[in-house]
């Protein structure tokens, strides 16, 4: 018997999650769904966004599932306070390194992208964002005042072998059961971290992975590769910072940023965390029109990922598929349908 901890969060996390327990209930009856409290509403409960409670049941957990965390109600607090660090802090925790985010572009949502159907039409790429390492956590890192009364802030960007290495392989791995193709971005142009990360692919490349077509680009070339010509992308390897703002421009892409799921994982047997790419959206939480299939998708990636259930896995992405097919739309899609309302219809179609 396995376990799942559900951690909804704020703004739209609940309301997506939701969903996510239907289908779950549906497709795993014998799975154990625990729940957490977890971000801004575990901040307003406990304290803190992250507590030592919640830490200890997700490294207990096979595979932790949350929604989303954050929102103006906590943007004043102070640092180790947001629902953002408490977020930071469970990927640290659970040392999930290595972040999936695929971009899938469904075919009847083609003319859902602000893009030209022929570019994104068919459109299947998978970033590999490194989770837990660069500017996201290097030390130091501070706002000061200056004698001046000017205010000076300092972020650190550090990566080390080992960190660039072991998510590295990921890529490769990955890219072996895909189409065998790499493009890894940095600036090794500007950055140091950036000239490491190069030197380091390259050697992996070279050491055990000359068998995929490996490639580097410019993340800022990447950026506009992304909307130029996106289908030239296999795998895309890419640190913390460039891989989240990389994965929100190929969400749209694909239709919506509601539609994007992602896996982080760690070493193996260790659980996996999964989470939609997309915020907790203050604009529309609260309204009932989130679109879930980010999230059912994160426990479509948990099922394949964490739980060993991959022809479930299978069976669910072919219901959401099936779903979008026979026009199932949220308003981000440019349809009616409210979030229960999409969970119904890939409930219908499992
Ligand atoms: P966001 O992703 O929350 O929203 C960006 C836009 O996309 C908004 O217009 C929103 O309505 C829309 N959107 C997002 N998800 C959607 C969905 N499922 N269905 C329909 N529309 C959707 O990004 P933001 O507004 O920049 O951030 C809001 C808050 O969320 C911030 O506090 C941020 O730190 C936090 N955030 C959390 C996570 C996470 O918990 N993993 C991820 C990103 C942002
Ligand atoms: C994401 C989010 C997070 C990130 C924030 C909320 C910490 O934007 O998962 O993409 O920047 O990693
Ligand atoms: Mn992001």
């Amino acid at each position: 018997m396995s376990t799942l901890l559900l951690l909804p969060g704020d703004g739209i996390g609940p309301e997506v999650c939701a969903q996510v327990r239907r289908v779950a209930e549906r497709l795993t009856p014998d799975l154990v769904i625990e729940e957490g409290p977890f971000g801004g509403a575990s901040f307003d409960a406990h304290g803190a966004p992250l507590t030592e409670e919640t830490k200890a049941r997700a490294l207990a957990a096979d595979a932790v599932l949350m929604g989303a965390v954050g929102g103006p109600k906590w943007a004043d607090a102070p640092r180790d306070k947001r629902p953002e660090a408490g977020l930071l802090g469970l990927r640290a925790a659970m040392q999930v390194f290595a972040n999936l985010r695929p971009a899938l572009c469904f075919d009847p949502l083609a003319d859902a992208s602000t893009l030209k159907r022929e570019v994104v039409a068919g459109l299947d790429i998978m970033i590999v964002r490194e989770l837990t390492g660069g500017i996201y956590f290097g030390e130091p890192r501070f706002i000061e005042t200056l004698a001046d009364g000017q205010k000076r802030a300092v972020d650190t960007q550090v990566y080390t072998t080992s960190e660039i290495e072991r998510v590295g392989r990921v890529a490769f791995e990955m890219a072996r059961g895909r189409r065998n193709h790499v493009t890894s971005c940095e600036k090794a142009n500007v950055m140091d971290s950036g000239l490491l990360w190069r030197e380091v692919v390259t050697a992996l490349h070279r050491r055990d992975y000359a068998d995929v077509r490996l490639e580097h680009m410019l993340a800022d070339n990447a950026a506009m590769q992304l909307v130029r010509n996106p289908k030239q992308f296999d795998v895309i390897l890419t640190d913390n910072l460039f891989g989240d703002i990389l994965s929100d421009e190929a969400s749209q892409l694909t239709g919506s940023i509601g539609l994007l799921p992602s896996a982080a994982l760690g070493a193996p047997g260790r659980p996996g965390l999964y989470e939609p790419i997309h915020g907790s959206a203050p604009d529309i939480a609260g309204q009932g029109i989130a679109n879930p299939v980010a999230a059912i998708l994160s426990f479509e990636m948990a099922l394949r990922w964490s739980l060993g259930r991959a022809e479930l896995a299978d069976a669910l992405f072919a219901a959401v598929r099936r779903a979008l097919d026979a026009g199932a739309r949220t308003r981000d899609l440019g349809g009616a349908l409210t979030t229960v309302q999409m969970g119904d219809a890939v409930l219908a179609q499992l």
